[in-house]
């Protein structure tokens, strides 16, 4: 069909967070941030122009209602703006992950719709112009565009200079190979949404500016690690970094607590695994569960670790995946 498409995207985990918008519109960050793209929990989607009323939206089969709805039909509003389209569209997305419980499910959601709606609307893009349309989905959407090691440029300005400075790309490393043992130790959806959180932080932490000042020499201190296969030094950046993000968030006001016992519980267990000598390091994102990133030869007793920690605990191994991409219908 001329009018449709179907587009397979990953979640991604970042390293280096992002943490913080300087301009909510245009979804451009304070701060840039580096992730990998995993090979675990991708999510499908077909877009189909359509003569209706309205875009019609499905999401892990059941129809998008509220903000769900909303948010993918203003991508779609722009999507059109851009492609002089005006045909509504039916969105139909499947993710094989836990939604809404911190694993990414917006990152690979619009990374999916981005490519699938650009392709079904015939707007000419190329991945980096797919990586700053995804971006005004979810700012992490921006990245899960490309496989491996990605870099998402904070960028410099604001309004259009803004918008073309922000966008992902990936960065080689991949012979660094690292395991990514994913603790889910809670499915439900979490209580405050990242957008919210990362919100109330910029505007109320007294530890946001410090965070972001840091975070600045983690992302520079992040490229040279991966760039030298030091996974050490990878986990210990990517650890602090995440800390430092829920410290930053622990003293907004309210302040903001993702981290549940469980959280902490796993957190004791990979500090009990590097005192055994196992490169293990944690990051967290904007909910309760825990990624350990360590060798790949150490998934297997990561895992066991883990699960050691209680019934809660359901470790999946994921390693580095691929981009964004277009599949047949
Ligand atoms: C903690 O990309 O979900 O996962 O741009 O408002 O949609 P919006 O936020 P989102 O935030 C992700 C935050 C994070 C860190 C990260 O992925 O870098």
């Amino acid at each position: 069909d001329a009018d449709a498409a179907v587009a397979v995207a990953h979640p991604n985990i970042a390293l280096v967070k992002y943490w913080g918008k300087r301009d909510e519109a245009l979804f451009l960050p304070v701060t840039g941030s580096l992730s990998m793209t995993l090979d675990i929990y991708p999510t499908t989607t077909a877009v189909r122009l359509i003569d209706e009323p309205a875009d019609v939206v499905v999401l892990n089969g059941r129809p998008a209602v509220g903000e769900a709805y909303t948010r993918v039909a203003r991508f779609l509003d722009l999507v059109r703006s851009r492609a002089h389209r005006t045909e509504h569209a039916m969105v139909v997305s499947t993710n094989a992950g836990p939604t809404g419980a911190g694993l990414a499910s917006s990152a690979s959601g619009f990374a999916a719709l981005a490519t699938a709606a650009a392709a079904a609307y015939r707007l000419d893009a190329d991945d980096r112009a797919l990586s700053r349309l995804a971006r005004r989905g979810s700012g992490s959407a921006s990245r899960s565009i490309f496989g491996g090691f990605v870099v998402w440029h904070a960028g410099d300005g604001d309004g259009t200079a803004g918008d073309l400075s922000s966008y992902a790309e990936p960065i080689g490393g991949e012979a660094l190979d690292p395991a990514l043992v994913v603790a889910v130790v809670d499915h439900a959806s979490k209580a405050v949404s990242s957008r919210d959180a990362m919100r109330r932080t910029v505007a109320t932490s007294p530890f946001y500016r410090p965070w972001a000042d840091s975070s600045e020499i983690d992302l520079v201190e992040m490229q040279k690690a991966i760039a030298r296969q030091d996974l050490p030094a990878v986990g210990e950046i990517a650890e602090r970094n995440a800390l430092g993000m829920h410290a930053s968030m622990l003293a907004a006001r309210p302040g903001i607590r993702y981290l549940s016992p469980q959280s902490i519980a796993v957190l004791d267990a990979v500090l009990a695994l590097r005192a055994d000598g196992v490169a293990a390091y944690a990051t967290i994102d904007a909910g309760p569960n825990v990624t350990v990133l360590c060798a790949r030869a150490d998934a297997a007793r990561v895992t066991a670790a883990l699960r050691a920690v209680g019934d809660f605990v359901d470790p999946r191994t994921a390693h580095l995946g691929p981009g964004a991409t277009l599949v047949p219908g």
